[in-house]
C-alpha cells in the first residue's frame, strides 16, 4: 500500500520532512504506523501546519505513545501556565513584569537529551514554532546511532556494560553539569552509556555533553577523556542535522537515538516554542 504522504531527506545525518499530510486532522491507523516507522528509521521528523492548536498537538503527539508528564516540579515553574494544557511547556524569551512566561529563555544550550536525568526519559518530544527570531535559535540534532558506529573498538569495549551519571541544574544550560558544581536541588540518574533502542533494536551512544558528568566506576581523568572524546565525535559535522524554524514547523525527536542543542539567537527578537513530550515503552537498557 503506498503511503498517505511524502518524505523528503532532511540532511544527511537524519531526519525526513513528511510532505502532504494534514496533521491537524485525526489520522488513520494504516498512516499513524506509517508515521511510527518513519520516525524509527529518521529520528527527526519536519511537520509544518500553521495555527496549530493545543488539542491537535495533543491529539496527534498521543500517536507516538501515552504522553508524558512536565518534567519540572510545579513549584519550580517561574510561569503562568494557567492557559496553557498541564502537558505543555513553553520555550520562550517572552518576559512579563521581567519574568519570564516560560522555560529555557536565553541564546545557547549545548547538546542535551530531554529528561535523559530522570529514571525513565522520554522518548519523544513535539516542538511546535509559534515566533521565530530571523537569526539563529536553530536546533541542532546529532544522530547518535552513527556516533556509536565511530567509537574507536578499545572505547567501546571499555565501557561496554557501564552506567554513566546523569545531572541537571535547571538555570544550567550553556555550560556542563558536573559532580563539583552540584548541588542536592540537582536532578540526577545513571543509565547505560550505550543504549539499545527499544523500536530498532540498533546501539546508540547515551551521553551528551551538557548534562553527563562521569562514567561510573572510572576514576575521574579516565571517564573526562574519554567523555570528552565521545561528544566530539557525537558533534562531528556529518553526523549533524541543523534545523533553521519557521513558524508552523513541528519537530518529533528520538531522544533514545539522538541529542540535540540550540545555537545563540538575538534577545531582542522574540522566540516562542511549545513542546509536549511522549513517554517510551522501557526505561534506556544496555
Ligand atoms: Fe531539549
Amino acid at each position: 500500500m503506498p503511503k498517505s504522504f511524502d518524505t523528503r531527506p532532511l540532511g544527511s545525518a537524519l531526519g525526513a520532512e513528511i510532505i502532504g499530510l494534514d496533521i491537524s486532522k485525526p489520522l488513520d491507523d494504516e498512516t499513524i504506523q506509517d508515521l511510527y516507522d518513519t520516525w524509527r528509521d529518521n529520528i527527526v521528523l519536519l511537520f509544518n501546519k500553521k495555527d496549530m492548536s493545543q488539542e491537535e498537538q495533543l491529539r496527534f503527539a498521543a500517536c507516538f505513545g501515552k504522553l508524558g508528564e512536565r518534567p519540572k516540579p510545579k513549584e519550580a515553574r517561574p510561569e503562568d501556565y494557567s492557559k496553557l494544557d498541564a502537558a505543555f511547556m513553553l520555550v520562550t524569551n517572552i518576559r512579563e513584569n521581567g519574568k519570564p512566561i516560560g522555560t529555557l529563555p536565553d541564546g545557547e544550550m549545548m547538546f542535551h537529551h530531554d529528561t535523559i536525568y530522570k529514571p525513565r526519559p522520554h522518548i519523544g518530544t513535539l516542538l511546535y514554532a509559534i515566533e521565530v527570531p530571523s537569526v539563529g535559535g536553530n536546533t541542532k540534532f546529532t544522530n547518535l546511532y552513527k556516533a556509536y558506529d565511530a567509537l574507536p573498538e578499545d572505547i567501546k569495549n571499555k565501557v561496554e556494560g557501564r552506567k554513566a551519571l546523569h545531572l541537571y541544574d535547571y538555570d544550567r544550560i550553556a555550560e556542563r553539569n558536573t559532580v563539583e558544581g552540584a548541588n542536592d536541588l540537582l536532578e540526577n540518574c545513571s543509565h547505560p552509556v550505550a543504549i539499545t533502542h527499544p523500536r530498532s533494536g540498533r546501539k546508540a551512544l547515551y551521553v551528551n555533553r551538557l548534562m553527563t558528568a562521569e562514567i561510573e566506576g572510572l576514576d575521574h581523568d579516565e571517564s573526562e577523556e574519554i567523555l570528552n572524546l565521545m561528544f566530539d565525535i557525537a558533534e562531528q559535522p556529518e553526523h549533524v542535522y541543523e534545523h533553521v524554524w519557521t513558524p508552523g514547523d513541528l519537530l518529533l525527536w528520538d531522544n533514545f537515538c539522538s541529542s540535540h542543542a540550540r545555537t545563540d539567537f538575538s534577545d531582542g527578537e522574540v522566540r516562542l516554542l511549545r513542546r509536549c513530550q511522549v513517554e517510551a515503552e522501557s526505561a534506556p537498557a544496555a
